[in-house]
């Protein structure tokens, strides 16, 4: 396995595989892995002859209020589940490789970026946009490899590849759990036990509201005030939005019937760590 933070490096690693008639999957990551990520470079392994993983804390995806610098860095155990797991090469910049001096030109999510988590977080999918932009245009993998658990990011990436003719495929893996059903985040390790058994519940209601979807119920506001209950009864998190959706357009469906997703933010408000962070999942329902 190789590691650069070049730019340069990266382009002629790559251009070495096309050489050769080899096909390249993408990662792209923050880092701090776990099985969730791993589940997403299995994925490109199984489906591609090369996998290179992007490991970048991308500064403007971080609203003003919202800790970049705290995010948790954790090189060397990523380096090593990437080795284990047959990457072939990490491309790991440096911010200011990525946004040198100068930098001005950015891409703007528009009506998708702004629904949901991003308005929550004003701005969140424009620097999401804008750095998966850069890091398939420095990669130019065959396909770039995202998680159903962050579903809006995935409808937002779609559209910018698709508004843009972008030559890549984007591929979605499903959410990978931890074995309450809480979905794998790196903000999972600031929980407590009891906080971490509370968020269970908020898969917990999404199975529930499915159940009650498949056997004919269709009322959303009935359904999300059922699922609050369901995740606010510890008192150890308040929900921010549940939203019965198209699975495209992500506006709010007149009723919950299939195709249908269920997103949920809910955030942790017991004083800790965990304090004040967003913890999110969905379900699709076909
Ligand atoms: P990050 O949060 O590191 O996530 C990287 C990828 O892993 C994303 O596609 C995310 O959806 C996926 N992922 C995270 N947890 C998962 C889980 N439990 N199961 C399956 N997939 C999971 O998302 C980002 O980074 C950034 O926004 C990025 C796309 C890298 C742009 O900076």
């Amino acid at each position: 396995m190789k590691t650069t933070r070049s730019i340069a490096a990266v382009r002629s690693e790559v251009a070495k595989w096309r050489r050769l008639g080899l096909s390249a999957g993408l990662v792209p990551t923050m880092g701090a892995l776990h099985a969730g990520h791993m589940a997403l470079v299995y994925r490109s392994r199984q489906t591609h002859d090369r996998t290179v993983v992007s490991i970048f804390v991308n500064p403007t995806q971080f609203g003003p209020k919202e800790d970049y610098s705290k995010y948790p860095r954790t090189w060397e155990s990523d380096r090593d589940l990437c080795e284990d797991a047959g990457v072939d090469l990490i491309f790991a910049p440096t911010a200011p490789t990525m946004y040198p001096d100068g930098f001005a030109t950015s891409i703007k999510a528009g009506h998708l970026g702004d629904l949901w988590e991003g308005a929550a977080r004003p701005g969140h999918f424009d620097g999401v946009a804008t750095v998966v932009a850069k890091l398939l245009s420095i990669v130019t993998p065959d396909t770039a490899i995202f998680g159903q658990k962050d579903l809006q990011q995935t409808v937002v990436i779609k559209r910018m590849v698709s508004d843009l003719n972008l030559p890549v495929r984007i591929a979605v893996a499903p959410t990978v759990r931890e074995p309450g059903g809480l979905a794998m985040s790196s903000r999972n390790a600031y929980l407590d036990l009891l906080s971490r058994t509370d968020a269970q519940s908020i898969y917990r209601s999404l199975k529930w509201a499915e159940k009650q979807v498949r056997s004919g119920v269709t009322s959303d506001t009935r359904l999300a005030r059922e699922m609050s209950k369901q995740i606010e009864t510890g008192k150890r998190f308040k929900v921010d939005y549940i939203g019965f959706c198209d699975t495209e357009s992500l506006e709010k469906k007149k009723a919950a019937k299939p195709p249908v997703v269920i997103l949920v933010a809910a955030k942790c408000v017991v004083k800790g760590p965990a304090y004040n962070r967003r913890y999110i999942d969905n379900l699709i329902i076909r």
